[in-house]
């Protein structure tokens, strides 16, 4: 018997099934996105301060990062939620916080899913204590079906319904991030 932390009985292999969004599309948008807040940041005087919330927005984070065409520094967040499954518990816990402080600094935090929005509000929670100029949400994939807090989301890649996906980053117990593209579990 299946328990919420064992793979699916058929996981999606690498280039079988059909992709809810295929790495052409995705590598589209990521530069769409890179020219869009390159756009909104040109003219701050001083490097943009990219922070990447682990584990799941590294992929998009290091695709996004190289379509930018302004200077960027590179921080990371670590945060999980307690518990396992694909529903998301609500409580947050610090693994890894940003190492510089980010006062008087233009922010762009970098997630991969912003499902309920709990966890990307404590963060910004957290991370505006530090009193930045400035500070962004670019989120890869939108599901707003199950939001509990609301969030505005500055950049967006894709709004998507409400299915569990996996792939370019994004896990089920830790697996499938090494999908080129994003499929839906189930
Ligand atoms: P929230 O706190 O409910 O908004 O959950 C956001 C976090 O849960 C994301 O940063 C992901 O790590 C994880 N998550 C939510 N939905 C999915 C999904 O469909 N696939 C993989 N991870 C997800
Ligand atoms: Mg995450």
């Amino acid at each position: 018997m299946a328990d919420v932390l064992s793979p699916p009985a058929a996981p999606p292999k690498r280039g079988s099934g059909k992709a809810m969004i295929t790495p052409q599309r995705i590598a589209r948008r990521v530069r769409e996105l890179g020219r869009e807040i390159s756009g909104t940041y040109q003219d701050i005087d001083q490097p943009l301060v990219i922070v990447v919330i682990l584990k799941g927005a590294a992929v998009f984070a290091s695709d996004l990062l190289r379509a930018l065409s302004i200077p960027a520094e590179l921080e990371f967040v670590r945060a999980s939620s307690y518990g396992a499954g694909t529903a998301s518990s609500g409580r947050v816990k610090f693994a890894h916080l940003v190492e510089g402080p980010l006062t008087a600094r233009h922010v762009l935090l970098v997630e991969d899913i912003v499902d309920s929005g709990r966890t990307i509000n404590v963060i910004l929670k957290k991370l505006r204590r530090q009193r930045p100029a400035s500070i962004r949400l670019a989120s890869l994939l939108d599901r707003p079906a199950r939001r509990e807090v609301p969030t505005h989301i500055d950049f967006t890649g894709f709004v998507i319904p409400d299915r569990f996906v996996i792939g370019y980053g994004l896990d089920y117990a830790g697996l499938y991030r090494e999908l080129p593209g994003i499929y839906s579990l189930g």
